[in-house]
């Protein structure tokens, strides 16, 4: 009973209306039943954290061409695609999801599948969120803080996800998993980079690195956002408008969002639900 609540809960609020899924629970379940390849990698990240940007870098990175690809990397979400689009992607694939582990692939471990985990700080997830879901419809600050405090958002809680992510490196050491924040990226991408060739496996050169990170700098990025171009997204069934996600791209914009109440509240919300949790969330 416990897991149809869990799988309720990662779709559901305003979107699951607007997926091509007639039943998510069926959907989730199938999910974990997915074939893996030996040579998938699966970024895997809380919503607004930065899994756009690392999707492009990871390509690049493991197909040694800094050029853009002129999609959006919703076509092979695993939440989102379309199983088929997914099933045809040519090897080696780079998936991504913002689903809590437990509804991941079970080959992931069988195959010991090579994960990217992103992590960003609470409040500008949350303010990232705010103008991501005012795109589908009206709302006020107030009332997405509202969800986020009370566990009401969709994919799972941004806790939830972490708590996750930490148990499941604990439970299955021998499944590779790298964290990387988003500040850092934004701090030192180079450096970044070049860890994250390493991780996957990949001997690039710095100015590779430096050349893969200028190619997928937030405005080149905007700029070549293939949404603009692929409204409909054919591969992957979304009813609802598209969605910019190149925003504002920085650290700290949650300083011209959030009053001071609110930001109180998130704090002490932050400092409960951290309790056991081992990353460290970066404000810089
Ligand atoms: P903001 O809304 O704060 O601008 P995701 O891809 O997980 O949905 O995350 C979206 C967030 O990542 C947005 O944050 C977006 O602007 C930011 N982002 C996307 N590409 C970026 C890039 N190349 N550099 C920095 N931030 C980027």
């Amino acid at each position: 009973k416990r897991m149809l609540k869990s799988d309720r809960q990662a779709f559901g609020w305003r979107v699951l209306p607007l997926l091509h899924l007639d039943d998510p629970v069926e959907f989730v379940t199938s999910l974990r039943k997915m074939d893996m390849r030996d040579d998938d990698v699966i970024i895997a990240a809380f919503p607004k954290s930065g899994t756009h940007w690392m999707w492009e870098v990871t390509k690049m990175l493991r197909k040694g061409i800094a050029s853009y690809e002129d999609r959006s990397k919703e076509t092979v979400m695993l939440e989102f695609s379309k199983r088929d689009v997914i099933e045809k992607e040519a090897s080696p694939r780079t998936l991504n999801s913002h689903l809590p582990m437990c509804h991941l692939p079970q080959q992931v471990k069988e195959k010991k599948i090579k994960i990217l985990h992103l992590v960003r700080n609470p409040k500008d997830v949350i303010v990232s969120y705010y103008y991501h879901l005012l795109q589908m419809g009206k709302f006020t600050m107030s009332e997405l803080l509202e969800l986020y405090l009370t566990n009401g958002m969709m994919m799972a809680h941004q806790f939830d996800f972490l708590r996750q992510m930490q148990q499941y490196q604990k439970d299955n050491p021998e499944v590779p998993v790298m964290t990387i924040y988003y500040e850092d990226m934004k701090e030192n991408p180079v450096q970044i980079a070049q860890e994250l060739a390493k991780f996957l496996g990949h001997d690039v050169t710095e100015k590779f690195c430096k050349e893969v990170v200028e190619a997928c700098s937030f405005s080149k990025m905007k700029e070549a956002d293939p949404q603009k171009k692929e409204p409909k997204h054919e591969n992957t069934g979304w009813k609802g408008p598209p969605l910019k996600v190149y925003r504002k791209g920085q650290i700290g914009d949650w300083k011209n969002h959030l009053t001071v109440a609110q930001n109180e509240m998130i704090d002490d919300f932050i400092a409960r639900e951290s309790e056991g949790i081992e990353f460290q969330f970066k404000y810089i």
